[in-house]
């Protein structure tokens, strides 16, 4: 894994608050944006929600399948921008989906008013099931 630099992590969340522009959610109401690192290049997904509600997918999902379908295979750091205040972790099934691609990866999230929060992916998702977990 080759961790981020600096100037990554704000490209990285500056692209999430952008991604979050064009989330689609009209259901919940709650727009989040993300973007992942991955190859050194930056992959952006937001939520993009169904009337058929269980088939909506989350914005960090999505940034994760566009990367995978680029042809990365691992993500150093993702970014998620969500909520008004309070900063948004990811949620449980987004926290199993980014461990197959980077169980060490950074995990910042930002509130729109700019309060930040970072975790390795690991503190958020410890003793995962993941690969290396199967036979
Ligand atoms: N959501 C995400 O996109 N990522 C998360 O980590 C938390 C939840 C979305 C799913 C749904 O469209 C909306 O936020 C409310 O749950």
């Amino acid at each position: 894994m080759s961790e981020p630099t600096l100037e990554q992590v704000e490209q990285l969340v500056a692209a999430a608050r952008a991604a979050r522009e064009d989330a689609y959610a009209p259901y919940s109401r709650f727009p989040v944006g993300a973007a992942v690192l991955a190859g050194r290049r930056i992959f952006i997904g937001a939520n993009v929600e169904n009337a058929s509600y269980p088939l909506g997918v989350c914005a960090e999902r999505n940034a994760v399948a566009a990367a995978v379908t680029a042809g990365e295979r691992r993500v150093d750091a993702v970014a998620v921008v969500a909520g008004d205040r309070d900063v948004t972790p990811p949620c449980g099934g987004c926290r199993q989906v980014l461990n197959e691609f980077g169980p060490e990866m950074l995990v910042i999230s930002e509130s729109p008013v700019g309060i930040r929060k970072t975790w390795r992916l690991s503190e958020l998702l410890p003793d995962a099931f993941g690969p290396l977990s199967l036979p």
